[in-house]
């Protein structure tokens, strides 16, 4: 059967996701059976589209290139309207992350599930700060709310956790979580005083013009809070990791840690040990023998501790158009294998 998509966003990852879908449609109607229609697309910049047939994508995309908004197919349902009454299974929330209130994104996740669709998104607003309420409301609708590029983008972290590594008792994940930072630290091994790593990681489009939220590591503490409730399976607050970035870091400090065989490195880690969870995002410094030491770049990679596999790494991108589009299409498909 038909997997009907609703998308909020349409920006890199909305675009990137639909990317995928197109030059892959073929495969995927052949390996897994997949088959999909896009329904619906609310984006604040492009407009609302509606076609319960399926929109024709080519064309929309075709639109936006050349007029800067959708041209057919309009509505004039807001978001929540369009998310409640198109005949999508499955809404893809892509629009923007706010990590204050969550919102609109907990919202167009309620309105979802009180609909009974299923939600994929990559936005870590609802699933940081609202974990809890998201799961028991999908769970009460008999939908899914997936939510794999929260972390590490399309590179599988809690989809490996529930699925290849189930069976296994995970006692602690630390990682990299954050590629800004990462690529940051990684020019100040090179010899760059912080401020000139921070302009480049901005010049590069790695950080963004005001990059507060990565630099003091509010963004790796919202997937640590994600990591604390999904792997663990802890109930968690973000407020409860605590939580100190890389912008206090000297060149003298990165010399320190080369006369000791280590390296700096933002660090998110959560553990769960006897009963007692503790969850920090903190810059450590990691020892040359530890795998997330040769992790350079805007390279993101994940520890996880297991009682009867020893440590696991895992290794990946943490963001991009077609990586986090692939997250989507990877939860998509899950939903498909499991309806
Ligand atoms: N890009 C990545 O590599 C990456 C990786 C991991 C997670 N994520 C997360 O995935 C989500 C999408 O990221 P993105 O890179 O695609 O962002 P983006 O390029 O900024 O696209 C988001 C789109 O959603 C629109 N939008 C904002 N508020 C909306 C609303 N209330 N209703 C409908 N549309 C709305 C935006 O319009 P305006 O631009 O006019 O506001 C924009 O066109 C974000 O939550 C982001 O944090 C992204």
């Amino acid at each position: 059967m038909e997997q009907k998509i609703a998308l909020i966003g349409f920006g890199t990852v909305g675009q990137g996701l639909v990317e995928i879908l197109e030059n892959k449609k073929s495969d995927l109607i052949s390996n897994y059976g997949y088959n999909y229609s896009i329904v619906a697309i609310s984006d604040i910049r492009f407009g609302t589209v509606y076609d319960p047939e399926g929109l024709d994508v080519t064309q929309l995309l075709a639109e936006i290139s050349d007029t800067g908004s959708f041209q057919h197919n309009l509505t004039d349902w807001d978001a929540l309207t369009l998310i409640k009454n198109c005949n999508a299974d499955v809404v893809c929330e892509l629009a923007f992350t706010d990590l204050e209130t969550g919102e609109p994104a907990i919202s167009h996740c309620m309105a979802a599930f009180e609909s009974r669709k299923h939600i994929v998104t990559s936005n870590k607003g609802p699933a940081a700060l609202a974990y809890k309420k998201m799961k028991d409301l999908a769970d009460k609708y008999n939908v899914m709310f997936m939510i794999e590029g929260t972390v590490m983008s399309g590179t599988p972290v809690l989809n490996l956790t529930s699925g290849p590594l189930a069976g296994c008792r995970i006692s602690s994940a630390k990682g990299i979580l954050n590629g800004t930072t990462n690529y940051i630290l990684s020019e100040m091994e090179n010899g760059m005083e912080y401020k000139d790593a921070l302009k480049k990681a901005q010049e590069l489009g790695y950080a963004e013009a005001d990059p507060t939220g990565d630099v003091e590591g509010y963004d790796a503490r919202a997937k640590v809070t994600i990591l604390a409730n999904v792997v663990m399976g802890v109930p968690c607050l973000l407020n409860e990791v605590t939580c100190e970035g890389i912008s206090a870091i000297t060149a003298g400090d990165i010399q320190n840690a080369r006369e000791n065989n280590s390296r700096w490195k933002l660090i998110g880690n959560v553990e769960y040990i006897d009963g007692n969870l503790t969850a920090s995002v903190k810059p450590e410094m990691i020892a040359l023998t530890h795998p997330l030491a040769g992790i350079m770049g805007p390279t993101n990679a994940a520890t996880f501790s297991t009682d009867l596999l020893g440590d696991i790494t895992i290794v990946g991108a943490g963001a991009g158009k077609i990586e986090t589009g692939f997250s989507i299409l990877s939860d998509l498909l899950e939903i498909h294998r499991l309806s």
